[in-house]
């Protein structure tokens, strides 16, 4: 059950020109919010933009909660520029997060550019749990590397790679992925589009993916984040919402590009 809640910034960190991290205190939606899921942020006291912005929690910490997002448009710019002290209204903790009843685990978490951003909330709580977790994060390059200082201190092993090989090997995520995947139970991913559809093909695993699709309401009215999930026996294509049966969803549960 969602909540809204008017949440103090209690810290604004400006990783680069258009990265930035956020942290807020948040008690009701902190308190109940797992791994995965989301806050949908009011990012305007006018009309625009209208509609809320998503965002992945990235860390919590008892009543607090962050986010760590890239600016590409209106919302997030206006975003960009709030400062500790001020509120910001949030619904959450909406959606499904991803699977954490488990224990005992070697968990590969897999992240491709802004797709890290849930990866620290995640990792923390399947340490807490008993499990083994190796991240892989894979960036452009070293300066859009983030959280594998703070997943290494949660106790993660972090492999990092980059496009231009500037930090780590010149590799993918994906293909450090293919390296390691058949030593982990479990996979965990999040990224552009075309990463989780390879990581599709090439799991050894389960997998569980969080999708980053363009979200309306937020809150299951709108259908405007309807995902095809199968096709009928006549053809026809069925449809999961991101927002309420999402952003996280079993592999097996959703057609990507070229399924
Ligand atoms: C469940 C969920 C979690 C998310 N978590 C994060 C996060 O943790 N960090 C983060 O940086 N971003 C995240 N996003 C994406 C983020 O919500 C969008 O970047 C944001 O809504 C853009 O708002 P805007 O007003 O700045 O840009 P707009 O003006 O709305 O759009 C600017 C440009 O970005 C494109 N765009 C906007 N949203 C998306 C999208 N979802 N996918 C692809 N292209 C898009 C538009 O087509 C347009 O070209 C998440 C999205 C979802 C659905
Ligand atoms: S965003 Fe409106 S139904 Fe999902």
């Amino acid at each position: 059950v969602w909540k809204q809640e008017n949440a103090e910034v209690l810290e604004v960190k400006r990783l680069l020109d258009d990265v930035f991290w956020i942290k807020f205190k948040a008690a009701r939606i902190a308190q109940d919010a797992a791994p995965g899921q989301f806050v949908h942020v009011l990012c305007s006291d006018h009309y625009s933009p209208f509609l809320r912005r998503p965002f992945s929690i990235n860390r919590l910490d008892k009543d607090e909660l962050s986010v760590l997002f890239k600016v590409v448009g209106e919302g997030t710019r206006l975003l960009s520029r709030i400062t500790p002290g001020q509120t910001l209204n949030l619904l959450g903790p909406a959606g499904r997060g991803f699977p954490v009843n488990v224990s005992g685990a070697h968990v590969l978490l897999v992240a491709g550019g802004m797709g890290v951003a849930p990866m620290p909330a995640l990792a923390h709580r399947l340490l807490a749990q008993g499990n083994r977790v190796t991240a892989i994060i894979g960036a452009r390059n070293a300066r859009y590397v983030f959280e594998a200082e703070y997943m290494a201190q949660c106790g993660a092993e972090v492999l990092v790679c980059t496009d231009d090989g500037s930090a780590g090997p010149r590799l993918t995520a994906t293909s450090m992925y293919r390296e390691l995947r058949d030593k982990g139970d479990v996979a965990y991913a999040c990224g552009p589009l075309a990463m989780l559809q390879e990581m599709k093909q090439c799991a050894a695993t389960p997998l569980w993916i969080s999708l980053e699709t363009r979200i309306g309401c937020g809150t299951g009215l709108c259908l405007g984040c309807a995902q095809p999930s199968g096709y009928t026996e006549d053809g026809q294509v069925v449809y999961r919402k991101v927002c309420i049966d999402g952003p996280v969803f079993h592999a097996s549960e959703v057609v990507l590009l070229e399924d």
